[in-house]
């Protein structure tokens, strides 16, 4: 399909939309990432959200850059679902009643939860940078990219340890 200047002009207001929501996701997960850090009962855990909240804070970062060479300002729109999933895991956490084994598969559950979706919203604005031909972006969100994917792997390695200590 040949894309023409009508649709490259709505896939430029969609992309833009996204960023926004994708920029308040981010800091909505700094602000997420201390308290799991808090919460969590092993040392491997809290240290993978400890390094992942660094990156994070990198990911505000590339997306305000990305932001202000598009738009000109960094203003976000709020992302409804990442609140979705935050709320869901503060709940976990309260269901988990302090028992440490139920609490870090929680931790790890949620953790993931969050990763796949921020894998799925840099995946589509990746593909959209593509389309248009904004390189910088591309290469900017392909750098989030990889470690989104890198913060669900170790998540995943971290899983096998706690779901084996929640099932003894
Ligand atoms: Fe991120």
């Amino acid at each position: 399909m040949k894309l023409t200047s009508e649709h490259l002009k709505t896939l430029h207001s969609l992309y833009i939309a996204h960023l926004k929501k994708a920029l308040d996701m981010e800091r909505e997960i700094t602000k997420a990432l201390p308290k799991m850090v808090d919460k969590s009962t092993t040392p491997e855990l809290a240290n993978a959200f400890r390094s992942h909240l660094k990156e994070t804070e990198g990911h505000v970062s590339r997306i305000e850059q990305i932001l202000q060479r598009q738009t000109g300002s960094s203003k976000s729109e709020t992302c409804k679902a990442i609140g979705a999933l935050i709320t869901e895991a503060e709940d976990g956490i309260k269901d988990a009643k302090d028992d440490p084994m139920v609490l870090d598969v929680t931790l790890i559950a949620a953790g993931q939860e969050v990763e796949h979706h921020e894998i799925a919203v840099y995946g589509t604005l990746r593909s959209w940078a593509q389309l248009m031909g904004h390189n910088e972006d591309v290469s900017l969100l392909e750098s989030t990219l990889k470690e989104e994917k890198a913060a669900d792997e170790k998540l995943t390695r971290i899983s096998v340890d706690a779901n084996a200590r929640a099932a003894a």
